[in-house]
């Protein structure tokens, strides 16, 4: 697919943040908080993995960090469905991240993707960091891809945005996708 007809379909942006916030490894670039919140419209955010962020209702399963809940993201069924307005999860990106920088078995990438968005309101925004663009969550379509630019040989980050739909209304679009072919 060209870029122009991705473009039609998801919004595409490019930042330059090239300062870490903190010293914790994997840390959100200088200035990243700011731009999230601007882009989910809002703070009332669940936090997945935040590390040292402090942004939103923060989540953590290392108690070092002082979050808000120190949980696995895995399972939080202590959290109703539709709590928050908009989410937001920067996990480890590798087994070998997840092992060697924050000393905790590799996320599965399902089950907190499921939990976030379950937490969110329909209608609300998700945003997810990465080394690389994130397939598309059960009930979700894609809203914006973000492309962070870093330091000088630091890996650019990748931020995917969806929009929590409901389950009725993603099958009415796909019945109507099935009723056009
Ligand atoms: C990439 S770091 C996040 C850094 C954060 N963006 C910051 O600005 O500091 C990933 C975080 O995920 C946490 N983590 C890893 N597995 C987890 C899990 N299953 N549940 C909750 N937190 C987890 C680690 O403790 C680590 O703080």
């Amino acid at each position: 697919m060209k870029i122009e007809e991705v473009k039609k379909k998801v919004k595409l942006s490019v930042h330059w943040l090239p300062r870490p916030a903190s010293k914790y490894h994997g840390s959100y670039p200088l200035g990243f908080e700011n731009l999230i919140v601007d882009k989910l419209g809002t703070k009332n955010i669940i936090h997945f993995f935040c590390g040292s962020s402090k942004l939103g209702y923060c989540i953590d399963i290392n108690p070092d960090v002082k979050p808000d809940l120190v949980a696995n993201v895995e399972n939080l069924k202590q959290i109703p469905d539709n709590t928050f307005e908009a989410g937001l999860a920067d996990p480890p990106y590798t087994k070998k991240f997840a092992r060697d920088l924050y000393n905790c078995e590799y996320p599965q990438w399902s089950k907190w993707v499921n939990e976030l968005v379950r937490i969110v309101k329909v209608g609300g925004l998700v945003a997810i960091m990465h080394n690389y663009p994130q397939p598309k969550p059960k009930n979700t379509n894609y809203v914006e891809v973000i492309s962070i630019l870093c330091r000088i040989k630091q890996y650019t980050k990748v931020v995917s945005i969806f929009r929590k739909t409901s389950q009725a209304a993603q099958r009415m679009s796909k019945e109507m996708c099935a009723a056009c072919e």
